[in-house]
């Protein structure tokens, strides 16, 4: 599968009905790919699908909570009912919850590790065997800045992002002798339409945001969508068990106002 072409190639999506999901939805199909599109908002999944499909893309809208563990199981026959085989899966769905681990519950921090995390094990192991299956695929898992920088209150969501960069590498050890290789990569600050109604709520929000970032301004969601349909496609042959840094600098030092003036 070339970058850019993605035609007979079927990929599933969580968390595609809106934002770098939706994106990297939008980018698939309209390089030739089908795909499983799968969502919590099942109204949100439907007109999605629809949008789509008034396009002429192949689209197979599935409404499923990652957390849901029979509703995975179901994923597969679902998806298989429709087409032969998958060759890519990307697990986008996170969320967080601004809580120090004093300020946090037990359930708080179980349903960000549940959401972020477990989900990422939960569908790659319903979708790895299909993977094989088709002679090999690929996995691209969505983590975040946050998993290489902890990010102050986000105690629950910085270690979940950690583990999913680990539990990345895991999976490119443990598949690679099936033809599978894994990936993720790490988002910053991303305008999804979520963010943009929180940055245009609290005005000064985002300078603060983007003072942090070498690039001085937040991503569009398709700058995400772009590197993870790279990952998957066969230009990145060679690339297995990485994080890649989409974050415009952001995690690329720290700015020392010192050595302006020395
Ligand atoms: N937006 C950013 O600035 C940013 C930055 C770094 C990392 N990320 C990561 O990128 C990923 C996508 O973020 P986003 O901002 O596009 O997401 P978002 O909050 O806009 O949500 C995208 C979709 O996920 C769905 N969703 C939420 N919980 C779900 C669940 N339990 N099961 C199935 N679907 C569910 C929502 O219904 C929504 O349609 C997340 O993993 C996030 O942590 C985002």
């Amino acid at each position: 599968m070339k970058y850019n072409d993605y035609s007979g190639k079927v990929a599933i999506v969580t968390g595609g009905a809106a934002g770098i999901g939706r994106a990297i939805v939008d980018l698939w199909t309209a390089h030739g790919g089908a795909v499983v599109l799968t969502d919590l908002d099942e109204k949100a999944v439907n007109a999605a699908a629809d949008e789509l499909m008034a396009r002429g893309a192949d689209v197979l809208p599935i409404a499923l909570d990652v957390n849901d563990v029979d509703g995975v199981q179901r994923l597969i026959p679902a998806a298989l009912e429709r087409y032969s085989g998958i060759d890519a899966l990307f697990s986008v769905v996170g969320n967080n919850s601004m809580k120090t681990v004093e300020e946090a519950t037990d359930e708080e921090w179980r349903f960000i590790i549940d959401t972020n995390l477990m989900s990422v094990f939960r569908v790659s192991k319903v979708v790895i065997p299909e993977l094989r299956r088709r002679g090999g695929g690929s996995i691209v898992n969505v983590s975040s800045i946050a998993g290489v920088l902890a990010e102050n209150r986000c105690s629950a969501y910085s270690a979940s992002k950690g583990a999913v960069i680990t539990l990345t590498k895991n999976m490119a050890m443990d598949f690679a002798k099936d033809n599978i290789r894994v990936n993720c990569i790490c988002p910053g600050g991303t305008y999804t339409p979520r963010i943009r109604g929180y940055m245009q709520a609290n005005p000064g929000h985002e300078k603060m945001m983007t003072d942090l970032c070498s690039l001085g301004r937040m991503a569009e969601p398709e700058e995400i969508a772009r590197p993870a349909l790279f990952l998957v496609s066969e230009d990145a042959s060679f690339i297995t068990g990485t994080a890649v840094m989409v974050d415009g600098g952001y995690t690329a030092g720290k700015h020392i106002a010192m050595f302006d003036e020395a």
